[in-house]
């Protein structure tokens, strides 16, 4: 099976690059921002018609959270339209489409987890941007998955893990907002998920996240503890520290589809945590 991953040098597209040309049934191409600019819709198809992947893994995002807010038209133009692009060139080669979005295209008001059939309400120019770039592809797309995760971290690119992990290192107190609940992710264990969920036809839209939730403030109190650090860590809340853009309060994503699919679950959080610590420290 040929497999296209756009954004192949960013977080996600790194992780699943190689957890897929480990397996050895799949070929893999995964070229990064300056081998394929999605803005560059001639590029694309050209490059997909010359390839021909029977799956197009879609990675590549404008994912600065608070510049967006900064630079609309620019998160806009490649969450939206650039996503549109990759949509209209893998209809052309008829491959499969997976579009990762995000838990941000809900507001996080509803005070329990959300499904995949809960109407979005985004908040900020990233979550806005990022559900035209669902709509769009649903639009375009006869064979899509739509894939919501969250908190992603991995070894590959900055993440909150090794924020923390550098603050504590270097001394320093870290404040941490205990009033924003979501899930945290490992992108080896997302992309164990996308391996499994491409190789069928059960279109749609899925959320994937690992198991369980917490704080950012319990996320930070378990990496040190895992990391075996003593770390000077405090609470705080959101109005304590004021970011450009507006994050769902409460945006925990009920993994319903998977369930409805009776297929296995992601891990819990702590242990995909855990198994990372470990990892990186090998
Ligand atoms: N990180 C999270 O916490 C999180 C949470 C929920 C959902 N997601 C979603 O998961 C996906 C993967 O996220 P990630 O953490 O792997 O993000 P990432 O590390 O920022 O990777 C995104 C990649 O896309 C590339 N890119 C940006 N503009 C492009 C363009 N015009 N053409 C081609 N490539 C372009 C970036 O390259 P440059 O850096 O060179 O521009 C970067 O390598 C994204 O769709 C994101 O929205 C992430």
């Amino acid at each position: 099976m040929k497999i296209l991953i756009t954004g192949g040098q960013g977080q996600l597209g790194r992780e699943m690059s190689l957890f897929l040309q480990e397996k050895r049934e799949y070929a893999v191409n995964a070229p990064g921002h300056a081998e394929l600019d999605i803005l560059n819709a001639d590029e694309v198809t050209t490059q997909l018609k010359a390839w021909h992947p029977d799956v197009i893994i879609h990675t590549a995002a404008y994912t600065k959270v608070d510049q967006a807010e900064a630079e609309p038209d620019e998160a806009w133009r490649v969450n939206a339209l650039g996503s549109r692009n990759i949509a209209v060139a893998a209809e052309e080669v008829g491959a499969r489409f997976v579009f990762l979005s995000t838990d941000y295209v809900f507001d996080g008001k509803k005070g329990t987890s959300y499904d995949e059939w809960d109407g979005p309400n985004p908040e900020s120019v990233y979550g806005r941007s990022k559900l035209a770039g669902e709509e769009l592809v649903r639009m375009v797309s006869r064979r899509f998955f739509i894939v919501r995760t969250s908190w992603v971290y991995g070894p590959y690119g900055g993440n909150f893990v090794k924020t923390m992990l550098g603050l504590a290192r270097a001394g320093k107190a870290v404040r941490v907002v205990a009033d924003q609940v979501g899930s945290p992710t490992y992108t080896y264990d997302l992309a164990r998920f996308l391996e499994r969920l491409l190789r069928t036809e059960a279109y749609g839209v899925y959320h994937a996240t690992n198991a369980g939730f917490c704080s950012w403030y319990e996320f930070a109190q378990a990496i040190f503890e895992e990391a075996g650090i003593a770390a000077h860590l405090e609470p705080c809340t959101t109005e304590e520290f004021p970011r450009p853009a507006k994050r769902p309060q409460y945006s925990v994503l009920e993994h319903k589809a998977i369930r409805l699919n009776g297929w296995e679950d992601l891990r819990p959080w702590r242990e995909g945590l855990r198994d990372y610590l470990r990892r990186s420290n090998s």
